[in-house]
């Protein structure tokens, strides 16, 4: 099977970081370069955590950094569960690489265009940059392959008792990504919640004698302390990385047909996807409804330890 190629746009965020060392070590995927976004911590602090995990998985692929605040509200940020730096638990560390010059939404239209058909967008932060490229070049959306987010619900929400973090953060954005002619996969709470970092799960990362191990059992400590605070949930649900397993390993994630619409001026429930699985055939919206966590966590894992010795 061809290696799905892959631009990344995130926030980290402890579970971005996850995605970002997954995608990178997993054969499917070819990860094509990270765009960061402002969403679990501001701009600059989401790129310099990019920087980091890509130093740490000894990752060597462009870094743009997007949208610093979304299209219309003021930014909110997460930092009762990423902490102050967004990437809180490990020690800090300096990273090797730097990102490049250049805003992210012009290189995403630029990488996508000069190979339509070729690559996919995998967003698991606010979707500002997907929104910003769609409207300064509407031309994206004929040319990548797939759009894949982290975001939504087709339950409840995780911020709001209607809204998940990612599109409570910019629904405008959010909604002209869902309204734009290209195929989108939602993956939301519904399954993630399912990627649960058990204390097993952990142990996997703890025992695997590497620096990436290492880096995500230390973030995991973090993780899990601050969520089982906020939610009460035991074990952390690690969002990101399930976004990526749709296209690394398809098998891995249940997804059906709906159309997916979100509420931009509810007073209390601005930020809510609303599914319909009633969907025509044809939508080009699919929704996530199941995951094999098994499977999931054996691929984390792999690709993890499959990974080079960090960047120095
Ligand atoms: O609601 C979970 C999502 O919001 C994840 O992508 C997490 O990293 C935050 O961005
Ligand atoms: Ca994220």
């Amino acid at each position: 099977m061809t290696a799905r190629q892959i631009i990344l746009d995130c926030d980290p965020g402890h579970d971005d970081a996850v995605a970002i060392l997954f995608a990178a070590g997993h054969p499917g995927v070819d990860l094509v370069g990270i765009t960061t976004v402002a969403g679990n911590q501001t701009l600059d602090r989401t790129t310099h955590n990019a920087c980091v995990v890509c130093s740490v998985g000894g990752i060597e692929v462009p870094v743009h950094a997007g949208a610093a605040r979304p299209l219309l509200r003021p930014l909110r940020t997460a930092a009762e569960i990423h902490g102050e730096s967004g990437l809180d638990g490990p020690a800090p560390i300096e990273p090797a690489v730097a990102p490049r010059a250049g805003h992210a939404v012009d290189w995403i239209i630029d990488t996508v265009l000069a190979a339509p058909g070729d690559v996919s967008l995998v967003a698991v932060g606010p979707l500002t940059n997907l929104a910003m490229a769609l409207r300064r070049e509407p031309a994206v959306a004929e040319a990548v392959r797939e759009v894949v987010i982290m975001g939504g619900s087709y339950t409840r929400g995780n911020t709001t008792p209607a809204a998940e973090f990612n599109i409570l953060v910019d629904p405008e954005a959010a909604s002209i990504v869902f309204e734009a002619p290209w195929p989108v996969t939602m993956v939301g709470l519904d399954v993630t919640h399912q990627a649960l970092c058990t204390p097993e799960v952990q142990r996997g990362f703890a025992e695997m004698g590497t620096p990436a191990g290492d880096f995500i059992d230390g973030l995991m400590r973090f993780f899990r302390g601050n969520y089982a605070g906020v939610t009460g949930m035991a074990d952390p649900p690690v969002h990101d990385p399930c976004a990526v397993a749709v296209l690394a390993d398809p098998d891995t994630v249940e997804v059906v047909p709906a159309t997916v619409q979100v509420e931009t001026s509810g007073a209390f429930t601005s930020g809510m996807t609303v599914v319909d699985f009633k969907a025509p055939a044809g939508s080009r919206h699919r929704v996530a409804t199941g995951l094999d966590a098994p499977r999931f966590w054996a691929a984390v894992h792999a690709a993890v330890a499959a990974l080079p010795a960090p960047l120095s």
